[in-house]
């Protein structure tokens, strides 16, 4: 092949590069210039049957027409790629300002419960607490005994506590009567510092306006070596603050019993009746929340844990009233009766998620 061949090669190879119209034409030109068995491989057979003096003249031409097409080809790929990048740009524009399609996600209800629970697990995960759980079924050890609550005490009257049957092995499992077992499941299984809610279902044989056999507590606990009452009163205060959505909380602290907490109180917040509006931060009516205290030394012991260095707090939250109060639902057991007209009017819209940045209740 002569000289002028082989630069007439060359243009065909790069014009074909030129001209091709996407990225796939582009890989068949690859192919067949610079593929196994394309046209610059097609030279490369030549060289066997040429004298050698000619041989190494012939191979460099050779190479300079594949470097020469091997860097068009990238070069035009770039273009290539600009070039699809840009029509994508300009075609699949989204409005992201565009409201929600009406339909069945539009449609349904998110429970105020969920919606609550949601809402603390919000605002004490952004002041570090992680989330615990446990399970609905608990042993008798985690719901009383180790709560400092041992079998004959007075206060296992309090809690309408409904049993299973006795095993074989002794045991008599209950459902969990406040969500404080997992207080001690997770001193069991983690080590101080600790800093956990724990929100769930809890039950009571008790049934009337305010008071369901089945609702819904959120436990918290904090275990350090240096915690005291006024860790529990800010934190406690902050989140209030935060779930009523006011500047100002007022809160008063009742000294009570719990035998798992020493100090024991009970926190009461304040609000004012207006019509049929609870404000939540005025007035002089007062409505409890929670009870809380400083882990009782006895408890710290039953969990293997030495009082004399570890020291910390417990509250517990009734969910359900905290959503009545918030959201203004009278009955307590409309929460449980399935009825859908109820949750059409006081359930939120599933993409109303509550973040403290866009506001929690939406
Ligand atoms: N478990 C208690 C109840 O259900 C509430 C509580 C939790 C009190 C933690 C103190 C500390 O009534």
């Amino acid at each position: 092949m002569s000289a002028p061949e082989l630069d007439m090669l060359k243009e065909e190879l790069l014009d074909a590069v030129a001209r091709a119209p996407d990225l796939a034409a582009l890989e068949d030109v690859r192919i067949a210039a610079l593929g196994k068995k394309g046209r610059v491989a097609d030279l490369m057979l030549l060289l066997s049957d040429m004298p050698p003096d000619e041989r190494r003249a012939f191979g460099q031409a050779a190479n300079t027409i594949k470097d020469a097409v091997s860097l068009a080809i990238d070069a035009k790929r770039a273009e290539l790629a600009r070039a699809l990048t840009a029509e994508k740009l300009a075609h699949e524009r989204a409005d992201v300002t565009l409201p929600v399609r009406e339909g069945p996600l539009a449609d349904g209800r998110i429970h105020p419960v969920s919606q609550v629970t949601d809402e603390l697990t919000e605002i004490f995960a952004d002041m570090g607490f992680s989330i615990a759980e446990g399970p609905d079924i608990e042993t008798d050890f985690n719901n009383f005994t180790a709560l400092n609550i041992p079998p004959e005490h007075p206060a296992r009257q309090d809690h309408d506590t409904f049993y299973f049957a006795q095993r074989p092995d002794g045991e008599r499992p209950v459902l969990r009567t406040h969500t404080s077992p997992v207080q001690i499941r997770t001193m069991l299984a983690e080590k101080p510092p600790l800093r956990i809610i724990a929100p769930g279902r809890v039950y009571r044989c008790d049934s009337d306006q305010t008071h369901t056999p089945m609702f819904h507590q959120v436990e918290g606990l904090v275990i350090d070596e240096e915690t005291h009452l006024g860790h529990l009163k800010w934190v406690l205060e902050e989140f209030a603050k935060a779930f009523f959505e006011v500047k100002q909380v007022k809160m008063r602290f009742r000294a009570s019993y719990f035998p798992f907490t020493e100090p024991s109180m009970e926190v009461d917040i304040g609000y004012a009746k207006v019509g049929d509006e609870i404000r939540i931060g005025e007035g002089d009516e007062w409505l409890e929340i929670l009870g809380c205290g400083m882990v009782h030394p006895n408890v710290l012991k039953n969990v293997g844990l030495d009082p004399e260095r570890y020291q910390g707090f417990a509250f517990g939250l009734g969910i359900d009233r905290l959503a009545m109060l918030k959201y203004g639902m009278p009955d307590l057991r409309a929460f449980f009766a399935g009825d859908l007209r109820w949750l059409k009017h006081y359930g939120f819209p599933p993409l109303a998620i509550p973040t403290l940045a866009a506001g929690l209740s939406l």
